[in-house]
């Protein structure tokens, strides 16, 4: 056999390699292409939700359903044992897991879902952990982009707007760092990209440079990755100031290459006027979608042997 995610947690992307990653998007177009109703018949996947998500929860939801499994879990912290009684995440994740196939995260603390992870031997995949890691969103963003572009291989990627609270930048940058791409960072200085994530890219050769401003690089890019401001991790004055530092509109696309797709993991609030969504270039809806053909990959491949890379 040939599939090496095989029961594997997923915590970071950093935890996979090309040829994983490659696998997963392999398995994510197979499914768009072909659904499979009945590959996670009789799983059972826990699906639960410390921290508020609409994309992330639902996608990874109609991921389990379309395959065919069933579902069990919350949608917030709010109502749990852990948040209410003072039960420890250990306990929490011992007694869920124990019901269940896989188990999926979200927390509002970094390392959450790595300590999880040591407290179970099914399957975690972390569904985004404070500022720091959302991996799946990482692989719904790269199957987006192999979609659009036909490769991942030298292309020209923009990231924009919060790029030291923003998890999916980071787990982004890390990912296509092992695709010879050019990177493109552009944020106020109080939110650039963390040293730790330039120097790995440094490590690596990767080519990057820093700029304040979308119009500097928007003729030369395929890729526009839009973010938004993160208000939960700002108190009020400092997220007025910040939030509308970099805003896209459409006279901004005039001169763009043809192939520039804009992307945005959403939610947006002030960051892509409405504006940009008649043009040819906004794909974020789609990216969006996406994200259940993605889920339905890396569950397809943590839980079943029915795909294999090629030898
Ligand atoms: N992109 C993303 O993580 O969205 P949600 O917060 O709605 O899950």
């Amino acid at each position: 056999m040939n599939n090496p995610l095989y029961q594997k947690n997923i915590i970071s992307i950093a935890d996979l390699s090309r040829s994983d990653l490659e696998l997963i998007l392999q398995t994510a177009h197979s499914l768009k292409q072909t659904p499979q109703p009945e590959l996670l018949k009789n799983k059972v996947i826990a699906s639960c939700f410390f921290e508020a998500s609409t994309r992330t929860r639902l996608s990874f939801e109609t991921a389990v359903q379309r395959l065919g499994g069933s579902v069990i879990g919350f949608d917030s912290g709010g109502n749990t044992s852990l948040a209410q009684k003072g039960e420890t995440l250990a306990d929490s994740v011992k007694i869920i897991a124990s019901y269940a196939d896989a188990f999926f995260m979200r927390h509002p603390q970094e390392g959450a879902a790595r300590l999880a992870s040591e407290f179970t031997s099914i399957p975690v995949i972390n569904g985004g952990d404070g500022s720091n890691q959302h991996p799946t969103q990482t692989l719904l963003d790269l199957f987006t982009i192999y979609e659009t572009q036909a490769t991942l291989d030298n292309l020209n990627i923009a990231f924009v707007g919060d790029l030291k609270y923003g998890r999916t930048v980071h787990s982004l940058a890390q990912a296509l760092s092992l695709f010879n791409c050019n990177f493109y960072f552009i944020s106020p200085e109080a939110l650039a990209m963390p040293d730790y994530i330039l120097e790995e890219l440094k490590e690596r050769n990767v080519n990057f440079s820093l700029h304040s401003s979308i119009e500097d690089v928007v003729d030369d890019l395929d890729i526009l990755y839009m973010t938004r401001v993160q208000k939960e991790r700002f108190d009020e004055t400092e997220y007025q100031h910040m939030k509308s530092a970099f805003l896209l509109n459409a006279d901004m696309l005039d001169d763009v290459r043809d192939n520039l797709k804009v992307l945005h993991p959403l939610p947006r609030i002030d960051e892509i006027n409405i504006d940009v969504d008649e043009t040819p270039y906004a794909y974020y809806f789609q990216q969006a979608q996406n994200g259940v053909f993605a889920r339905q990959a890396l569950l397809a491949l943590l839980l079943t042997n029915h795909f294999q890379a090629n030898a």
